[in-house]
């Protein structure tokens, strides 16, 4: 399995509802590595950007209205397969039918309060890490146990 990057971020409701602690943890737990966070207020371009393959659908305009409501977390996390594990630790987009032990399936109930985005593959995450860090903003850190725990 290939170390990849993925773009992560908690929403504003996330944030508003105490959440960060909570999915930050998940992901650390997990074993994936932190590279980047910082917590902003998007702006509509960045927004609109970021969503920009859902611009035709009916939902977008609220959609981008919520992103840029309040702060959003945003992150880079780093590991063997971490785009599709962090979607599978995120859960179904639609809450009620994301499962239990889930980011989505244990802390929200609503579509369009889904507390947490995810990278849904190769080519997004490397455009939304690009979107939302600049370069210098990434670390690229070795842990101390990464020899002892990389073993297969
Ligand atoms: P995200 O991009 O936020 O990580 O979510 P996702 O991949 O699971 O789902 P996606 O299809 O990319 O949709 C992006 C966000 O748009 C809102 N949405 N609302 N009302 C609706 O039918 C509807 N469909 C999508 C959700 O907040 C979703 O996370
Ligand atoms: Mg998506």
């Amino acid at each position: 399995m290939d170390v990849e990057r993925t773009f992560v971020a908690i929403k504003p409701d996330g944030v508003q509802r105490g959440l960060i602690s909570e999915i930050l943890g998940r992901f650390e737990r997990k074993g994936f590595k932190l590279i980047a966070l910082k917590q902003l207020r998007p702006s509509r371009d960045l927004a609109e950007k970021h969503y920009g393959v859902h611009r035709d659908r009916p939902f977008f305009e609220g959609l981008v209205e919520f992103i840029t409501s309040g702060p959003v977390v945003a992150m880079v996390w780093e590991g063997d397969g971490v785009i599709a594990s962090a979607r599978t630790l995120i859960g179904a987009t639609k809450p009620l039918e994301a499962n239990p032990g889930t980011i989505r399936g244990d802390l929200a109930v609503n579509i369009g309060r889904n507390v947490i985005h995810g990278s849904d593959g190769i080519e997004t995450a490397a455009f939304e890490i690009g979107l939302w860090f600049e370069p210098s903003e990434i670390n690229d850190w070795m842990p101390s146990d990464q020899s002892w725990r990389s073993e297969s």
